[in-house]
């Protein structure tokens, strides 16, 4: 059984054009795709945001219990809706990480149990990366490129010269953008996930509300940090409370995304310029924030770059893009994992 004959298959796979199953659970979406080449053939996504929003964010427990609950009738539609079945899939690509320890761990077993049964390659696959991989979809890109991801656990600016090859350029010392997002959102009283809500309320307000008195500037590091903006927004709202003054939601909502936004955009402008790349790719799920896109988008235009984003509903977590990561990984050759894989909570 899976053995080294297994891995021949793999390497069998290299220049060919596989039929790939991806998964990913490893956060609060069950979702699994069937994928061949940029194109997608089916790509089910079973969200547990209501589950989760009672609690106003994520519950790892109960997180893990959803995916085990839902996971094999994701599959089965997934492969359903491709017209294909288990047999037809040439390999599995899986998240093992970064992530919820447990919840990963069900995408990891599943994944893990399909090639076993079936004798097909099983392919690991890096989250971060499986979200700069959602751009290739459906597109002709081709690296190099600098991309900045920006999630709910990361925000990372890499240069990217090849399909499987990757260095981290810069990118937060302390929370995530995403992670700061929610944050501001749950002191506002709105639903989880925060992101979202901010995006939509920060539209109807002004960014008039200095959270920073002293501009930070592009860090020669190329690194950022969102510690600090997160808590001065607490601080901000902390006394208007006590002081028993009105806040002004919208308001909150369009100064902190301008603060969050801007440094980041123009970071990555400067990462960009210094790697001498013309294509900037965003990726992950604050890439679905408005202000973000536009200000990118603008700033891009003007510096003479190219700047790439996926569609709104390849931003945020899905298996189209995991399988894609995959789909590269394995005509190339790279990422081959054995029934030892584990899931990593950080990689
Ligand atoms: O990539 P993702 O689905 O999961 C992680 O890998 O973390 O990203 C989720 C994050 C959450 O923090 C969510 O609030 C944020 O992306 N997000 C947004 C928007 N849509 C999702 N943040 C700002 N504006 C949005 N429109
Ligand atoms: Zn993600």
């Amino acid at each position: 059984m899976y053995n080294d004959l297994t891995k021949d298959k793999f390497l069998r796979l290299k220049g060919a054009d596989p039929l790939v199953l991806g998964i990913e659970s490893s956060c609060d979406e069950t979702a699994v795709a069937v994928l061949r080449g940029r194109t997608v053939l089916s790509n089910i996504i079973a969200s547990q945001i209501m589950t989760h929003r009672k609690y106003g964010g994520v519950v790892p427990e109960v997180a893990s219990r959803e995916h085990t609950s839902i996971i094999i009738d994701c599959i089965d539609r997934a492969l359903g809706e491709a017209n294909v079945t288990l047999d037809d899939i040439d390999c599995v690509g899986v998240t093992y990480g970064a992530g919820l320890i447990g919840a990963l761990l069900v995408g990891v077993s599943v994944a893990k149990a399909i090639c076993l049964a079936k004798d097909i390659p099983l392919v690991k696959v890096n989250h971060i990366e499986g979200h700069i991989c959602a751009n290739y979809i459906g597109t002709e890109l081709t690296p190099p490129f600098i991309s900045l991801v920006a999630s709910g656990g990361h925000t990372s600016l890499f240069s990217v010269r090849g399909y499987n090859d990757y260095t981290v350029i810069g990118g937060t010392k302390d929370d995530a953008i995403g992670e700061a997002f929610d944050k501001v959102a749950r002191l506002l009283g709105l639903p989880y996930p925060g992101g979202p809500e901010v995006d939509k309320l920060a539209k109807t307000g002004k960014p008039c509300i200095k959270f920073y008195k002293h501009a930070k500037g592009v860090s020669p590091d190329l690194s950022l940090s969102y510690s600090g903006l997160k808590t001065a927004v607490v601080n901000y709202i902390h006394t208007l409370k006590q002081r028993g003054e009105p806040i002004n939601e919208a308001d909150v909502c369009a100064s902190f995304t301008a603060e969050a936004v801007d440094l980041l955009v123009d970071t990555t402008l400067a990462a960009a310029r210094r790697y001498g790349q013309k294509t900037i790719v965003l990726a992950g799920g604050v890439a679905a924030n408005s202000y973000l896109r536009d200000k990118l988008a603008l700033e891009g235009k003007r510096g003479g770059f190219d700047v790439v984003y996926p569609p709104l509903s390849l931003c945020t977590d899905n298996g189209a893009m995991i399988a894609m990561r995959a789909y590269l990984s394995a005509v190339e050759g790279f990422d081959y994992a054995d029934m030892t894989l584990n899931a990593r909570s950080n990689i």
